[in-house]
């Protein structure tokens, strides 16, 4: 038996294992159950007593020296692998990250939340009404009787079911004065729908209608207020006019234009509530008095970004979107 031999071979194995897995292998070929060492073992019986002492006792020396010197040889590859990785794997804080894009509000939104601003801070409130009307809201209220012309005015989509979309905000004037006793002070930011395409129309688009109802409302008040809330928005360049008009449920009546491309684009209309429509909520005409507006969003947002075609807002195409 040449257990120096195979000590030298041993050492040799462990000392060239270049990685873990390598090392496991050499360690099962000398100390596993049939490795080299075992075997040596199973001859030692037919060896002579006095021998078999002396070589019983140097196998298992030569066992702990390999088991020693294999778990030394761990440790050395486990921390020379911890030091690669280190040097390998190192986080590169210079390079440039993984950019995410960031949402943003519409600028319709975006317009729609910097009117409510606005109105807010004169004490107007928030109203809401349903989107599906019916007649009465939307017209019959608003002093639009069912034969009545005013009505083509509006290219009404009708649900066939007696109800309609609205199309106009104006019903929630009505709801709202049903609902609370004046003084009031409310805008109505929402959808409203008419059968209309072109360059300043869409089918789909939001208004947002002001009602002011108190003792001694005006015509004045009217005015003043929406030229503080004009050159508010736009900026004191700002070119407007309003121009005389007839809405069943305003008088007097006036629309507002602002200037653009070489001519005018309506952005609103308004006036004083008529005695009908207020008589008809049940409001109380010899001592309240009302004036009301309804402003296009589209046309405001149009016309604060330069945008020539109402219609780009809802595209959604992201190019687009992107610049506000
Ligand atoms: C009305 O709808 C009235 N309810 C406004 C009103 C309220 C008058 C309260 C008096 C008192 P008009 O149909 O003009 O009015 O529409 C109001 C505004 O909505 C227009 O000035 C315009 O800015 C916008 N608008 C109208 N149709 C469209 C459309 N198809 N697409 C985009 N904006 C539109
Ligand atoms: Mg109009």
């Amino acid at each position: 038996m040449d257990i120096t031999s195979i000590r030298k071979k041993a050492i040799d194995a462990v000392a060239s294992s270049s990685d873990l897995q390598g090392l496991e292998i050499v360690y099962k070929s000398f100390l596993g159950k049939s490795g080299e060492l075992n075997i040596l073992l199973k001859t030692l019986g037919s060896l002579p007593a006095d021998e078999r002492r002396e070589a019983g006792q140097s196998l298992n020396l030569l066992k702990k020296e390999i088991e020693v010197i294999c778990s030394k040889k761990q440790i050395e590859l486990v921390n020379s692998d911890a030091e690669n990785k280190l040097q390998n794997e190192r986080i590169d804080v210079t390079l440039p990250g993984v950019k995410k894009e960031k949402g943003r509000l519409h600028p319709v939104t975006q317009t729609i939340h910097s009117i409510s601003d606005f109105f807010g801070s004169l004490g107007f409130e928030v109203a809401d009404g349903p989107e599906v009307e019916t007649d009465y809201y939307n017209f019959e209220a608003l002093n639009v009787p069912a034969d009545h012309p005013a009505k083509d005015m509006h290219d009404t989509f009708y649900l066939g079911n007696g109800s309609l979309l609205r199309t106009h905000t104006s019903p929630v004037q009505i709801r709202t004065m049903e609902q609370q006793e004046p003084p009031l002070r409310i805008i109505c930011p929402g959808r409203v729908y008419r059968k209309d395409s072109d360059l300043t129309h869409t089918p789909m688009f939001h208004q947002i209608e002001g009602l002011v109802l108190e003792e001694g409302a005006s015509f004045a008040q009217l005015k003043g207020l929406l030229n503080d809330f004009l050159t508010d928005f736009f900026g004191q360049e700002v070119e407007l006019r309003f121009r005389p008009s007839y809405f069943p449920f305003t008088e007097p009546s006036a629309e507002v234009d602002i200037r653009w491309k070489k001519g005018w684009l309506e952005i609103l209309g308004c006036g004083m509530v008529h005695p009908n429509v207020l008589e008809m909520a049940g409001i109380d005409t010899k001592k309240y008095s009302g004036f009301a507006f309804g402003l296009g969003a589209e046309r405001m947002a149009m016309l604060k970004y330069d945008i020539p075609d109402l219609r780009a807002f809802f595209e959604n195409d992201h190019r687009f979107l992107k610049q506000f």
